[in-house]
């Protein structure tokens, strides 16, 4: 047998019996007599002591031992001696008296510590992820992306779910971003598409009477690696028929909510029931569509005080169309010069032309950009619209809504930061709804659906696609938790004439909406649920729930910040032969 118990389970009740542990020396003490060994398994960590008297063989191994080794040892359970407790060890009152001692493996030593945290570059854990991952807190991450996924199949399953495995190989889906393809060797010069999303597929479920579909699916986007994205990513796709936007809001807000409460108890929530927002009020208030809301600074909008204020920037701005917001950057009045203009980079990095700004001094004082081309009214006007009082900071962007927002939205989390005003211990999940059902694309030129193309427009906003598509709403709802999007979905258009409409109002060529989406509009034609879903990202709700600061941390074997594997060396160039069978003449390789 190669262990009676885990590392992490012998406590005072074991004392006197015999015991084997396996495991990896997480840590060895040499005190010239006593060799202590920290034994490490996935479940914790056993002192092991040998002793020269007791077991001179057993001290004799222990001392060739190094850090890392894979162990075998059969001793006795016994109590630490008084004093030398450790209680931060569920196993600290107790030690192992080693009697045999089996070297199962030997270690090379590792290229950064196991047993310690500290900062090692990302690239070269990647490249001996096996061995990041023996670190605890990589343990704790795998543990809880596996505890979140059992919570949610068996909250799934008991509300009568049904798990369906969809294909990897299909065909382009609209997600938005680039695919991945794959050739075809019977079929030359043909291609799968890797799933962005199990989107179709899932609506074909409802067409097939599932009723309660859920996947943990994984997708595959080919876009721009961040924070929070990965090439390949896992989502939990769900789809439900006849219901309504409500309903599939209301399941994932309890199965979520119960699991929060369970798997993480150290953590709270900042709001129960989850508050629901409009578009245009999160936009408005928080200056993004996925917003923290731990916290105030909000935007407060001045367009209609830049007029009349002789600042040129605010006024030359709202002349082409633009708007004026600002934030009151509580208590930061003091602020100098030289942290202003540090602000002001940071906002110019996200494209605004500038900061302009206003510290609020002791009664009627001021320091400001712009203050002194604004009557005493209009400052008041100013001062009592961003609720600030002496020694506050007002920060404020002039220039197209898009940039406005932006800058602000980036600018709050940041001056919220320098605050220390995001408490770590909370979850702020808030739904967003009511978003514009299409966006103009002006590069385009054209309209662009703001969620995907199978979403529905609100049923009241129908009759707007026919005479003003930019007043229409859709039936998409986001769930957003501190400062992330963590899922999206919507209630989907289940008429043929309805989903056609909308493919000519995306400019999507009726031949060619016909060869990619054919299938579906077919399918349409048999008797169709009204039905919707969602699909929250497990990767970045894990990121958040394990309070990490971006997603490869959760994930085992994840694509590096240049999307590739850099412990197997994906991708690589393939042997000529591979590609022949494929008919793929490669026209460009990297530079070696
Ligand atoms: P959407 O495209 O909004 O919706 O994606 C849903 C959620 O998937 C996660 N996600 C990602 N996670 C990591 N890396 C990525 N590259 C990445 N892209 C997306 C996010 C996001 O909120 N089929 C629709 C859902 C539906 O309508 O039911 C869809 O995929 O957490
Ligand atoms: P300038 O006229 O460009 O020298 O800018 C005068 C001040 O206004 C500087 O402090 C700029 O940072 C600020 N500023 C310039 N453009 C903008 C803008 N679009 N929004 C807010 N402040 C700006």
């Amino acid at each position: 047998m190669y262990k009676t118990h885990t590392c992490g389970e012998l406590r005072s009740d074991h004392i006197g019996q015999t015991v084997t542990l396996a495991g990896w020396v997480n840590a060895r003490r040499d005190h010239g007599g006593l060799i202590f060994l920290d034994l490490r398994d996935r479940w914790g960590l056993t002192q092991v002591v040998a002793n020269p008297e007791l077991s001179p063989e057993a001290h004799a191994s222990a001392a060739r031992v190094r850090n890392e080794y894979v162990l075998r040892v059969t001793g006795v359970v016994r109590a630490r001696l008084p004093g030398k407790e450790n209680p931060k060890l569920a196993t600290g009152h107790v030690e192992l008296e080693v009697q045999q001692l089996d070297l199962l493996n030997a270690a090379k030593a590792p290229p950064f510590l196991i047993n310690e945290e500290q900062t090692v570059d990302e690239n070269l854990r990647l490249k001996y992820r096996y061995l990041d991952l023996r670190r605890e807190r990589m343990r704790r991450n795998l543990q809880l992306r596996a505890d979140v996924v059992k919570f949610i199949r068996d909250s799934l399953h008991a509300q009568r779910f049904i798990e369906v495995e969809t294909p990897i190989l299909f065909k382009t889906t609209p997600e938005g971003a680039r695919d991945y393809l794959v050739p075809s060797r019977v079929h030359p010069g043909s291609f799968y598409a890797l799933p962005q999303s199990p989107q179709q597929l899932k609506q074909l479920l409802m067409v097939a009477g599932v009723e309660r579909y859920f996947q943990i699916a994984r997708c595959f986007r080919d876009e721009d690696q961040r924070v929070d994205r990965q090439p390949e990513f896992t989502q939990l796709d769900l789809e439900m028929s006849f219901v309504t936007r409500e309903d599939v809001m209301d399941l994932i807000e309890n199965v979520f909510t119960a699991m929060v409460e369970q798997l993480v108890p150290e953590k709270r929530l900042f709001a129960k029931p989850w508050p629901r927002f409009s578009y245009q009020a999160v936009m408005d208030r928080f200056g993004k569509d996925s917003p923290d809301i731990r916290f105030g600074l909000e935007l407060k909008d001045i367009t209609d005080l830049a007029p009349q204020s002789g600042f040129k920037v605010f006024a030359d701005a709202v002349a082409r169309g633009g708007h004026v917001r600002g934030i009151n950057a509580k208590g930061l009045g003091g602020y100098t010069r030289k942290q202003i203009d540090e602000l002001t980079e940071f906002v110019k990095s996200f494209g605004a032309k500038g900061l302009a700004y206003l510290a609020v001094e002791a009664p009627g004082g001021h320091r400001s950009t712009f203050a002194k081309f604004l009557s005493p009214d209009l400052l008041a006007e100013l001062v009592r619209r961003l609720e600030a009082e002496p020694g506050d900071l007002l920060l404020f962007v002039a220039d197209q809504p898009a940039v406005v927002y932006e800058a602000l939205a980036r600018l709050r989390v940041e001056v919220a930061d320098r605050l220390q005003l995001r408490d770590d211990s909370l979850l702020a999940f808030c739904w967003v709804v009511d978003f514009p059902y299409l966006n103009w694309s002006e590069a385009e030129q054209r309209w662009d659906p703001s969620h995907h193309l199978f979403t529905a427009p609100m049923e009241a906003d129908e009759h707007w696609l026919d005479t003003d598509p930019g007043r229409a709403r859709g039936q998409q709802y986001d769930l957003v938790l501190n400062n992330f999007e963590v899922g999206g979905g919507s209630i989907r258009i289940h008429r043929r004439d309805l989903q056609e409409k909308v493919f000519r109002l995306i400019g999507l060529d009726v031949e060619v909406a016909r060869e990619r989406f054919g299938h579906l509009l077919e399918a349409f034609e048999y008797g169709v649920p009204p039905h919707g879903g969602i699909a929250p990202g497990i990767d970045r709700l894990t990121m958040i729930l394990a309070g990490e600061p971006n997603i490869r941390e959760v994930i085992a074997f994840p694509k590096n910040q240049a999307a590739m594997d850099v412990m197997a060396g994906a991708p690589s160039p393939v042997d000529p032969q591979q590609l022949a069978e494929l008919h793929i003449a490669v026209t460009e390789t990297e530079p070696a």
